[in-house]
């Protein structure tokens, strides 16, 4: 097993807590039935090198009857722990680095305490599913995951799974960024032929933003018509808003009570940083992202069933919800969701932080015309890598480790060949700043007004039927 974070003799901070209970208890069994000195002492040896053990791995003391959740509470927005004060700053609502390349992924991996995609994994994917990996995988922007050799396993041997993923709808303007997790869903629902349930969580922009409940669900209903152009099969996805779904189906939330009942505040306000001002609503919300981890909050797909595993595509900041979903998850006999994580989509301005959809300079929309994609976004506001002149460029090479326009075409120009060779000229200084972008441009112009076109398509009886709790097509 290649997932060192949990696999065998590994040990992780919960599995480090479950022993210390079970020797803790062992200790005082071992008093109260009066045993030999010799063996209480060296039951309690033991459990002293556990409770250093597990010092050592969460940098805190064991306390019996607090569990640590497994990596939950590391804090990503305190100082840096080397002293450097550099630290990458990621958490849900907030991505912000001081490195023009970007995010520290390999950085992030070891502080979020998932593992990395290799090579191997992306070639089982591709023996797995029969078809020749995504390009988010070959070139590394589904990055790292969490138990997705168990998911594989568990498909060779006929047990299949189902993909949940999910948007927060906070405007009506969609811009190329939030598709990211979305087309590479939709590739997975394709390749491996499953159901896929996505969150609209109209509630959680209520609670975090100045929006109304009547503005954050009718973003859902926009929002959603986005969604269902990148192609999803209606026969095998459910699309739902917390507000209309939470009401409507007593299984939601019962799971949503019984996650409630095993977290505690201390342990929401390590992992999301809640303070004591924050409204109530803002601290139970996890448990509402949690839930549809959980195949028996969809009885109307699952028939009742609490053992169909899930996995969850999504960027690297939706983390800390998951994490805290699979340290309850064992807790309440639900099986852990296994996770593939996304880096973030980078501003036009540089990588330093992903894009907002509050800024219309900082990101190329989903209604921007072919026009718009020229002038206003790629031609202005693009951040290159390029020299000061075009003499300068020539002599020493531009650097597409930070230009932008590289960047997204890492993302969207399909043929590795192109690409790598693009990179090859720019860096060499054969290709100029101009001509990058113009590549650029000519590969975001047709796709944007495809989407365009198939976003037309969607009327809102196609939002219904994907919005209307119903058995799905599959076999499990
Ligand atoms: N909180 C996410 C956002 O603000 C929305 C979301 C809900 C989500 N469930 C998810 C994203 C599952 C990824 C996977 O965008």
């Amino acid at each position: 097993m290649t997932d060192c974070q949990e696999g065998e003799g590994a040990k992780t901070p919960m599995e480090l807590y479950e022993r210390l209970s079970v020797q803790g208890d062992k200790v005082r069994s071992l008093k109260t039935a009066k045993a030999e000195k010799a063996e209480i002492d060296s039951a309690i040896q033991l459990l002293l090198k556990l409770k250093t053990d597990y010092k050592q791995v969460t940098g805190q003391d064991y306390k019996a009857g607090c569990p640590p959740s497994e990596n939950m509470n590391v804090s990503d927005n305190g100082p840096a722990a080397d002293g450097t004060g550099d630290e990458d700053s990621v958490d849900p609502w907030n991505v912000s680095t001081t490195n023009a390349k970007g995010v520290d992924y390999d950085k992030l991996i070891v502080r979020f305490g998932s593992t990395k995609i290799e090579k191997d994994l992306v070639d089982r994917i591709e023996k797995v599913s029969g078809q020749k990996p995504h390009r988010f995988l070959r070139r590394g922007i589904f990055f790292s995951h969490r138990d997705m050799h168990q998911v594989l396993d568990a498909y060779e041997k006929n047990k299949s799974f189902y993909l949940y993923t999910g948007r927060g709808p906070s405007s009506e303007a969609m811009h190329v960024g939030h598709l990211i997790p979305f087309i590479f869903t939709k590739w997975l629902q394709d390749v491996f032929d499953i159901p896929l349930v996505i969150q609209m969580t109209d509630d959680e922009k209520y609670l975090w933003k100045d929006l109304t409940l009547e503005e954050c669900h009718r973003f859902t209903l926009e929002n959603a018509k986005d969604i269902i152009a990148c192609g999803f099969d209606v026969n095998k996805t459910f699309i739902f808003s917390d507000l209309e779904y939470m009401g409507a189906s007593p299984e939601f939330y019962r799971n949503v009570v019984k996650i409630q009942k095993h977290v505690t505040f201390n342990q929401v306000k390590g992992i999301f940083g809640f303070t004591d001002s924050d409204c109530i609503g803002k601290i139970c919300f996890p448990a509402i992202q949690a839930a549809p981890s959980f195949s028996n909050s969809f009885p109307q797909i699952f028939g009742g069933r609490k053992d169909v595993q899930c996995l969850i595509p999504c960027a690297i900041d939706q983390d800390p919800y998951f994490r805290m979903t699979r340290d309850v998850a064992p807790r309440i006999g639900y099986p852990k969701p296994a996770l593939l994580h996304s880096t973030f989509f980078p501003a036009l301005q540089g990588a330093q932080t992903k894009m907002s959809a509050s800024d219309v300079n900082s990101s190329i929309f989903l209604t921007d015309t072919p026009k718009q994609i020229k002038n206003k976004v790629i031609n202005k506001h693009a951040f290159s890598g390029g020299k000061d002149t075009v003499e300068e460029h020539r002599k020493y090479g531009g650097n597409p480790e930070v230009d932008v326009s590289f960047m997204y075409l890492t993302f969207f120009l399909e043929d590795d060949e192109q690409l790598e060779k693009i990179r090859q000229d720019y860096s060499s200084g054969a290709i100029l700043t101009g001509e990058l972008k113009k590549i650029l441009i000519e590969t975001l112009q047709p796709m944007i007004a495809q989407h365009q076109e198939r976003r037309k398509q969607v009327n809102e009886e196609i939002v219904k039927q994907f919005m209307t709790p119903r058995p799905l097509n599959f076999n499990l």
